[in-house]
This record gives C-alpha cells, structure tokens and sequence, in this order.
C-alpha cells in the first residue's frame, strides 16, 4: 500500500466515506519521452540494456527457432516482441513496456497468481511467442528486465499509465461480418502481410533472418492461447497501429472496419495452444467475453464468445459478478445462472 496520502486528503476521505483513488500518480505515456538507449554509457548495465531492446527488435535473430545453437532456441516462431509492442516496445497504446517495471508484481486472474516483470515477459513468450519460458538466470531474461526497468524510470510505483496497453472503444453491437473483414483484408493488409496472410520473410525459411512482415495467422504465427487470438484486442490493436505508419491519433479504418477485419484475422488458425496456456482463467468469470475458449460461467457458446456480439454476454457476466460478489458478502442468495 502507497502512504502518499496527505494528511488533509485522509481527513477528505474520512469526512467524504468514500474510498478516493486521486493520491494514485499518473503518468502519461503518449507524452512522455523516451529514454534513449543509445545514451547509456559503454558499461556491463549499458550493454545488458542494449541486447534487451536487440531482443525486442530482433527476437528471432538471437532465440528464435531458426538460430544456429540449439539450445538459444526459445521462441515458437520467427516474430518478435516489436512486431506487437511497436518502437520498441515504447509506442504508446501497442502495449508499450514502458512502465511496466512500476506495475509489477500484480496479480493476474488470468493465471490466479502474483506475476513479476520476468514472469509476464515469459507469459508472453509462452503464449504470444509460442516459445518456452526462458530461465530466470539467463542473460536474455536479465535482459529484458534490465530494459523494461529502463523504460520504467521515474515512473512512480503504481501509477496509471495513460497509453498503457491498447486503445480501447465500444465495437458495433452486431455479429461480425467475415465478407466485409475479408475485403478490408485484401484492400489494406495483404500488400504487407501478403494475400495468404503469412507475411514476407527477409530471406528463405531456416536462415534465422525472420520476417520484414510478420504472419498475421498459420505455423509460424503467434498461439491461439495469446491475447492476440481474441477479437476485441485485434480490433484495437489493429485500429491505432495498422496499416503500418497510422497512430491511435489518427486510425485508417472506421470502427466498423476494424471489427470485421479483426474477425477475419482470428477466424484463421495459429499456433495451437499447450501447455500452461491450457490453464489459463482458472476461474470462467474472469475470461474476457472475448476469452475464444469455454468453459464460461455465462450460458453463451464459444462462437459467440468468439465472434460477439459482446453486448448481451456482457450483461449476463455483469449480473453473474454480481450475484458471486452478493453470496460472497453473505447478503442474498445468488440466482442461478441461466
Ligand atoms: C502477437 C503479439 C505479441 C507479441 C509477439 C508479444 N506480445 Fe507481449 N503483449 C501482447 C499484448 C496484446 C499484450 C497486452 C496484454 C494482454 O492482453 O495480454 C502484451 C503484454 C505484454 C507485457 C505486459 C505489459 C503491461 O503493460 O502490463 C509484457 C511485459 C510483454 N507483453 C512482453 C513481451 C515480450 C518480452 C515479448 C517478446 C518475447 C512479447 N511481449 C511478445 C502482445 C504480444
Ligand atoms: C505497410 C505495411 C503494412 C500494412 C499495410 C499493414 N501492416 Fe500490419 N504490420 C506491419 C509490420 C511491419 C508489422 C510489425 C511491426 C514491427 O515489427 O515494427 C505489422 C504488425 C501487425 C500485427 C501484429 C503482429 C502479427 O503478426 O500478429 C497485426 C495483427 C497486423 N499487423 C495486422 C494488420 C492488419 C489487419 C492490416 C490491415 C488493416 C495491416 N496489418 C496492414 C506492416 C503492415
């Protein structure tokens, strides 16, 4: 807990009855500037941090599962952590890792525990990479955190970061429509990703020299276990950051578009899940309504769970929460659910 309360703010609390959040820091991400990396002396922690942000940029080149010694070979497909944390990983609302450092450990219903910047780092290598967890001792993870600490400085414990994760807005309360997504596909993302959708490698399969686009779906694509096999979070990815070049200031695509090309995009197989991923939401009423996988404590089917519409799951998850939050404080008794 924070003691950054000022002693006439606790006396406003106390006086209001209400539990107020203002002594909360915020900082502001899309306003903030980047440490350069480049700056840092020539030093073991100025290198340490250098091959974090080479690891984030050039993932495949140093242990993805093309690269000459086996046993570097840790992610499940030739992407890389900059294909989806954009800059980097500092491009505000590409899920930046910028102040990440400053909001971990947390914990996360998704695997019912207590994370820490290396654990989420090998979540995401597990899931959005495909891969293998990396040791906790080994450089590449002591890597990693050394730059995601180095994007986190002076950004205070706890704060709200504003630019944090993805741009979120309302999606079309209507079922997808797959046609439209597919020509939104062909007219504005195959010139890139290719009309198959499995990207343009720099060199030929096997030489480890990875992807100038990546595959948006197919063998060597991300896992379906990921965040970015879940509609909504494609939608809003997709909306501030793509086609390439566009910010969330300024998207391309009208929110219609956005929705139906998102559905196209998952509609496609990636990598299957395993594993841990398997394990992920122990507890059905915290998976996203967008969550393509049951069982649910809603009575809607994965299809829909899949496809939305997300309004009337909504509904019922709201009323399901609280229902559970009434039983839990003793007052009521939960209704079934439908
Ligand atoms: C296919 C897209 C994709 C790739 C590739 C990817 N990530 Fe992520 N990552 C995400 C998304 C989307 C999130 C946002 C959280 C969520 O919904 O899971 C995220 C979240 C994170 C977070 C937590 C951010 C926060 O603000 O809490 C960290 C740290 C992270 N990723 C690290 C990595 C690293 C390191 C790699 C490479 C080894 C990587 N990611 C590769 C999509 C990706
Ligand atoms: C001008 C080329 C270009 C166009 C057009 C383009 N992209 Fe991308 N896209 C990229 C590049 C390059 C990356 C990786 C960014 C990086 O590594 O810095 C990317 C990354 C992505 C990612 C995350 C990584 C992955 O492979 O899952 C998704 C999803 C995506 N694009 C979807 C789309 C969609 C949908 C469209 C059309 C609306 C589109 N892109 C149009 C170049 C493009």
């Amino acid at each position: 807990m924070k003691l950054r309360h000022s002693v006439a703010a606790i006396a406003l609390i106390a006086a209001c009855g209400i539990a107020r959040a203002d002594d909360k820091p915020t900082v502001d991400l899309t306003k903030t500037t980047v440490p350069d990396v480049d700056k840092l002396p020539d030093d073991e922690h100025g290198a340490l941090v250098r091959y974090g942000r080479d690891l984030v940029v050039r993932t495949d080149a140093f242990i993805g599962p093309e690269v000459a010694n086996p046993a570097m070979r840790f992610t499940g497909t030739n992407m890389t952590c900059q294909n989806c944390h954009l800059g980097a990983g500092t491009a505000p609302y590409a899920a930046p890792l910028t102040g990440v450092s400053a909001v971990y450990p947390q914990f996360m219903p998704r695997f019912d525990a207590i994370y820490s910047v290396s654990d989420r780092v090998n979540a995401c290598m597990q899931r959005s990479m495909a891969g293998t967890a990396l040791p906790l001792e080994s450089r590449e993870m002591k890597a990693f955190v050394a730059y995601i600490d180095f994007l986190s400085e002076g950004i205070p414990k706890g704060a709200d970061r504003i630019g944090s994760m993805l741009k979120a807005f309302k999606e079309p309360a209507r079922p997808v429509d797959l046609a439209h997504g597919e020509t939104v596909f062909k007219e504005t993302c195959a010139v890139c990703h290719g009309e198959d959708g499995l990207g343009k490698r720099r060199g030929s399969v096997g030489d480890a020299r990875g992807y100038e686009f990546p595959p948006l779906w197919g063998p060597d694509a991300s896992s379906e276990g990921a965040s970015s096999f879940r509609l909504l979070t494609v939608m809003q990815f997709v909306s501030s950051n793509m086609p390439l070049g566009v910010t969330w200031q300024k998207p391309q695509l009208t929110v219609d578009e956005a929705y139906d090309v998102a559905a196209f995009l998952v509609s496609h197989p990636k990598q299957p899940r395993k594993g841990p991923q398997l394990n992920d939401f122990p507890h059905p009423l915290d998976k996203p309504v967008d969550f393509p996988f049951g069982p649910y404590a809603d009575h809607f089917t994965e299809a829909q769970h899949k496809y939305g519409p997300y309004g009337p799951i909504r509904e019922e998850v709201a009323a399901l929460k609280a229902a559970a939050a009434a039983a839990k404080a003793g007052v009521g008794t939960a209704p079934a659910a439908k």
